[in-house]
């Protein structure tokens, strides 16, 4: 069974005893089931470490479960889960039984080959994942020659070059039950959960399964630019939740809001980098609790996007998670996630955890528009969620990008001063900061593509049509991936941008 993750543990401030908050958040995880029997706990130094408490503390904490029955020790192994709330207690979340260095990527030089007409320029992969391009991880540091070798094996396996279960490979949705559950606390049996193509497919599959054309739903202004294009297809009204730089999404909107669906990005607001405190997630979930007309369901689509990578603070535990301890089977909440940021987005695996009534409906939607997840990426990545390896690559990378967003924050502040500020907190994959006066972010995007830094501006993730109502500091704001640049590379790219301010103002 795949370690325990420490996940969205957090000690509850109110608590005037680290020991007793750690005690209470760790008994509550195994109360509900999210912590599953026979778990191997994490290490003491390590909990300690993400929780900045001594390791004493976790120590005596440990112990206490210990004697009170919860956790057991095995020599030299360390400190597994014992307990085993019965069925009845819980809401739907069955524990699945589990069953069980290529050299770096060069990127092509040229151009990819591709048709070229007027309209669309040839596909060059150097361009789209290069420093400060958005939403692309570390190429480098994918573990290739695991991967290949485990490919190696299952391609041999006739079995799996024929049909595909629609809903995914059941391994690989046992495993990733584990996973959401200790990790974001989301309530999830591997009958709940539907593998996709990417969050992408999730997203439009969900949109599918629970409007008709014409009806309505709210997101986030600024927002994920391809849920707009889902809701276009399949011919949605839009309406928008304003993005405020420190306040986060206006959820007292919701309240006037008569449409049947909301998709949010609670974890980390893409891309304006706010996640949405305790209160707005209670006003989500009362909101779709309530019915349209008094008998239609209303919905929350999750987009848990960057939930792994939270560097300052705990991350809150998922928005389904939540909804469904206060109204369990009947939380109407769509939770969609992806591999692309915490592996490739090559592989082309996401996931969504729907109630288990809407599993039927999902799978038709799915079934018509195609796109299965190819049966050998699947076992293989089965095999590295349950062996452990997902979490390890998880914390590797959790470091890894903390010190990358640490630099370009530094990067700007030694170039810029306070005339630039970082609006987005210290998470995920980018960094979103805005100025005052002097070039627009058009302009900035466009010199900085000259000199080779692809970057967007954060009018790309507007509607259209509110562009000009927008405050002025949205026109010059940028947001900058940083996943896929080198520490050298970042601070590099911040050097150019600021040239390009100096020639230019
Ligand atoms: C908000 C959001 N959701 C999901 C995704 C991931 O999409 P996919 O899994 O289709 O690659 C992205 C990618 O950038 C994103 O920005």
């Amino acid at each position: 069974m795949q370690p325990i993750d420490i996940g969205d543990l957090r000690l509850d401030a109110s608590n005037t005893s680290k020991q007793s908050a750690l005690y209470l958040a760790i008994q509550d995880k195994i109360l509900n089931g999210l912590w599953p029997t026979n778990g191997r706990l994490p290490a003491t130094r390590l909990l300690a470490e993400e929780l900045r408490v001594s390791r004493n503390t976790v120590t005596a904490v440990y112990e206490q479960l210990k004697a009170e029955g919860y956790i057991e020790s095995r020599r030299g192994a360390g400190y597994f889960i014992q307990w085993a709330t019965p069925d009845h207690y819980l809401h739907t979340n069955t524990q699945g039984e589990l069953q069980r260095s290529l050299p770096p990527p060069s990127l092509p030089d040229l151009p990819l080959e591709g048709k070229e007409t007027d309209q669309r320029p040839p596909f060059d992969a150097h361009v789209r994942n290069r420093p400060f391009a958005p939403g692309v991880p570390d190429l480098v540091q994918f573990p290739y020659k695991k991967w290949a070798r485990s490919l190696q094996c299952h391609f041999q396996r006739a079995i799996l070059g024929g049909q595909n279960d629609i809903q995914g490979n059941l391994a690989l949705r046992q495993a990733l039950s584990d996973y959401l559950s200790f990790s974001r606390s989301v309530d999830a049996s591997p009958q709940r959960i539907i593998i996709t193509v990417g969050a992408q497919q999730a997203l439009y599959i969900a949109i599918n399964a629970i409007l008709e054309a014409g009806e309505k739903v709210m997101m986030e202004n600024p927002g994920y630019a391809q849920m707009r294009k889902v809701l276009d297809r399949s011919h949605i009204n839009v309406s928008y939740l304003p993005v405020d730089a420190k306040t986060g999404a206006d959820i007292s909107l919701l309240d006037q809001f008569d449409g049947k669906a909301v998709y949010l990005t609670p974890s980390n607001q893409y891309p304006m980098g706010t996640s949405l405190n305790t209160n707005d997630r209670m006003r989500c979930i009362e909101w779709a609790a309530q019915k349209t007309d008094g008998k239609q369901a209303r919905w929350i689509i999750e987009d848990d996007y960057d939930s792994e990578f939270q560097f300052a603070n705990r991350p809150y535990p998922s928005l389904q998670g939540l909804a469904t301890k206060f109204h369990g089977d009947a939380a109407n909440v769509i939770y969609v996630g992806t591999f692309s940021k915490t592996l490739l987005p090559a592989i082309r695996v996401g996931y969504m955890v729907v109630p288990e009534s809407l599993v039927e409906k999902c799978l038709s939607v799915k079934d018509a528009i195609g796109g299965d997840t190819a049966m050998h990426i699947e076992e293989v990545l089965a095999e590295f969620i349950a062996e452990g390896d997902y979490l390890r690559h998880i914390r590797k990378m959790r470091t890894l990008y903390q010190e990358k967003q640490r630099v370009f924050v530094e990067a700007l502040h030694e170039h810029f001063g306070d005339r630039i500020e970082v609006i987005s907190q210290a998470a995920g994959l980018h960094v979103t900061f805005r100025w005052q006066g002097g070039l627009t972010a058009l302009e900035a995007k466009a010199a900085l593509e000259e000199k080779g830094v692809t970057i967007r501006t954060l009018e790309y993730y507007c509607d259209a049509n509110t562009v000009n109502e927008m405050p002025d500091w949205m026109q010059r704001t940028l947001v900058a991936g940083f996943g896929n640049s080198s520490l050298e590379d970042i601070r590099q790219g911040v050097s150019i941008l600021s040239a390009c301010f100096r020639e230019r103002t």
